[in-house]
């Protein structure tokens, strides 16, 4: 790994989380595949050497629960599961160099290899601890099997996983009053043998990969906080039958299998390896990357930041294998304002978005330019049709069409010119702005480079009105065509990695030959073929009727789940790894502070100034964990705030953001920082209030 900029000599390699090979994949998947898939894809572009890796996570709880309650044998259900989602990233354009899966050859022996290398180096050891057991079922309950309360937060929690309140791993025993998910009775714990990895020997190695760690801020800062509260030894094997034996374990159906976190990253070496297998090691070396100096970025959700910043690396540092230069996790996706849920069917289907007709590269482009990479992203059809309709249809689709028909008409192709002086530095400014992003892991910086410029196009064919000149000024007219059939080649390139087909249907509308996934960044300079076709029209509107039939369908379905009172967990199992069902609206009122009973006057209310801010500037105040400093400006003044929110929010992200803020707080003082006045959030998240319509900064709030 180096810290030089991308792109670096040496290899790449992107990953993104598994998927637990145990139900339909859905738009929550998607946004993490898809944003792995235009991250590699624009490494590519700038000339990074790069392999986009993956398979499907076949071990564990989340895929012995779901084939159990189908009754069938989870190898058998999670292979078909695999062979249905090999199938389907394709047809999102999701081109992975390879998918394998963890139950493969490749990952079972690197898996097992791995392990006997960290318990010869001293970093595992046994262990007698209490186990959940249901007598009744006759059996130990790991992970899904059993459910309880979070000890930390006193959320609903699975064995393994707070996945409803505080996102923290549970180790076994830890979860309070258990219940088995297969009996529904309590559980009792039972004390048994197992295998434990020396987590806490890391730390200070974890500290200093934290530090030099890239990607989103917030894949640093919550396991800066889990070591600071210090860290537990992880318990690396299951009485589980489905999984990875534990090295020299027999099988004789008493043995211990390995925890499925322990496979399942491997599974990115050993997907690695079987693409060097395939194509040679000349053309990319699985162990420069994993055992030398390559760079490993791995883009997952925020739901498993702590397996891929604290284990992971700690077990590669263990094992003596290289670590990742960057992780960005990714933020929620809500529909229609509310959490996604598979069991209330709150959900987008990837089937069923192509079964209605959209073309994968519009989801693509709603889902890596809609917020930041941190951020949560709510899906509406309304939301997706203004996107489209706006910004790919109007800015990006209209630009292309006008000014190659334009070209075809009058110059049967591209004028013969040269690029003018202007548009050339504008076209590099889009480039530059291209190569910050990547290293920035901003796509949402990608895709509105590329649609600026599609912008700059369309205002620069309307101000210099080509068609009032062909007569009269004939070159001048074919200089300002000349220059939009370059605008509209370098948008192509641009916008490669978030709209590979439809970037593609340009380039062969250009006359070019081969395919832009093949471009360079610098070839949106390089001059397009002479002649071309005539052109045809790359996006279309997305009607209202159309939309109102969508959200309809998509309410009515909410609508049937619910009334068949499907409330409850089953089938919640499946895919939920995207954490989206804790998302806003899906609050129990027994999970909210209770309301007061104490009334206010209005002129108590009137004593409240509150006023509508504008974020200028967001940054972390040194020493604090939590706190950053922001300055925000009021209408009147500027003011500084310290605010609560430096861990749960991509500072980044908030300068231009609308906010809301006590103005007549009294001043204190945190850390050494003035904070003048307050700014308003809900939740233990921190979501930070806004307003919604035009009002003013400095608005008063009534
Ligand atoms: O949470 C999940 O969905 C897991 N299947 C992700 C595994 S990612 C990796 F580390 F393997
Ligand atoms: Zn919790």
């Amino acid at each position: 790994m180096s810290h030089d900029e991308f792109p670096t000599e040496n290899p790449a390699v992107v990953t993104c989380g598994l998927p637990y090979a145990n139900g339909d994949l859905h738009i929550g998947h998607l946004r993490g595949y898809i944003g792995a898939d235009a991250f590699s894809r624009a490494l590519e572009t700038i000339g990074q050497e790069t392999a986009y890796v993956c398979g499907s996570d076949m071990h564990g709880t989340p895929v012995a629960v779901n084939a159990d309650q189908q009754g069938v044998d989870p190898e058998e259900f999670a292979l078909e599961w695999h062979e249905q989602y090999e199938e389907t990233f394709p047809q999102f354009n999701v081109e992975f160099d390879n998918y394998g899966h963890t139950h493969d050859e490749t990952n079972t022996e690197l898996t097992q290899e791995i392990v006997r290398t960290l318990d010869e180096e001293g970093y595992i050891y046994e262990k007698e601890i209490q186990v959940a057991y249901d007598p009744e079922a006759d059996q130990y309950l790991p992970d899904r099997y059993v459910e309880g309360t979070c000890p930390y937060c006193g959320a609903k929690a699975r064995g393994d996983e707070c996945d409803e309140g505080c996102q923290r791993h549970l180790e076994p025993g830890e979860v309070e009053d258990p219940t088995s998910t297969i009996t529904g009775n309590s559980a009792e714990y039972r004390e048994r043998t197992h295998k434990f990895f020396e987590v806490s020997e890391f730390a200070d190695f974890l500290t200093d990969f934290l530090d030099g760690l890239e990607g989103t801020s917030n894949a640093r800062n919550q396991p800066r906080q889990w070591i600071e509260d210090g860290l537990q030894d992880w318990c690396i094997t299951r009485d589980m039958d489905w999984g990875i034996d534990y090295p020299g374990e027999d099988g004789d159906g008493d043995d211990l299998v390995l925890y499925v976190w322990v496979d399942a990253p491997i599974e990115y070496i050993a997907s690695s390896k079987q693409y060097s297998e395939r194509v040679g090691t000349d053309e990319f070396d699985w162990e420069q990357v994993w055992k030398g100096d390559g760079e490993i970025m791995h883009i997952i959700g925020r739901d498993i930041i702590q397996h891929h910043t604290i284990f992971w690396p700690a077990m590669l540092e263990g094992a003596g294998y290289n670590k990742p230069r960057g992780i960005a996790a990714t933020g929620f996706i809500t529909i229609n304002g509310k959490g996604l849920s598979t069991s209330r069917n709150r959900a987008i289907w990837a089937k069923e978005y192509l079964d209605e007709g959209f073309h994968p590269d519009l989801l693509r482009y709603y889902l890596t330019t809609t917020g930041g990479l941190q951020q949560d992203v709510d899906f509406s059809w309304e939301a997706f049709q203004e996107r489209v309709n706006g910004e790919l249809v109007g800015t990006v689709g209209n630009f292309w069409y006008r000014s190659l028909l334009f070209a075809y008409r009058n110059y049967e192709g591209t004028p013969d010119a040269d690029v003018s002086a202007a548009v050339r530095e504008r076209i590099e400014g889009a480039i530059g702005d291209v190569r910050e992003s990547v290293n920035d892991y901003d796509l949402r910086g990608i895709g509105q480079a590329a649609t600026q410029l599609a912008q700059f196009g369309n205002e620069y064919i309307q101000r210099n009105e080509p068609w009032k000149l062909t007569d009269d000024e004939p070159e001048k007219a074919a200089q300002v065509i000349r220059d939009c059939v370059q605008i509209a080649k370098a948008v192509g390139v641009l916008l490669e990695p978030i709209t590979p087909d439809k970037a593609q249907a340009l380039w062969e509308q250009l006359g070019e030959d081969g395919a832009v996934a093949d471009a360079h960044l610098e070839d949106a300079l390089e001059a397009p073929p002479r002649t071309f076709e005539e052109p045809g029209e790359l996006f279309g509107k997305i009607e209202d009727e159309r939309v109102a039939e969508l959200t309809e369908k998509l309410e009515e379905r909410v609508e049937a789940a619910s009334d068949d009172g499907d409330e409850s967990d089953d089938g919640e199992t499946e895919n939920d790894d995207t954490g989206a069902d804790e998302a806003e609206g899906m609050t129990d009122t027994d999970d909210l502070e209770s309301l007061s009973d104490e009334r206010i006057s209005f002129d108590d209310f009137q004593d409240l100034d509150v006023r509508v801010g504008r974020i200028e500037s967001a940054d972390g105040i040194e020493g604090a964990d939590d706190l950053a400093r922001l300055e925000v400006d009021i209408g009147f003044e500027t003011r500084q705030v310290v605010a609560g929110i430096k861990q749960l929010h991509d500072l980044d992200e908030l300068p231009g953001e609308k906010c809301v803020l006590l103005a007549n707080m009294e001043k204190a003082e945190l850390f050494g920082v003035e904070s003048n006045g307050m700014i308003l959030a809900a939740g233990e998240e921190a979501d930070l209030l806004t307003t919604h319509g035009d009002a003013a900064v400095g608005e008063k709030i009534r």
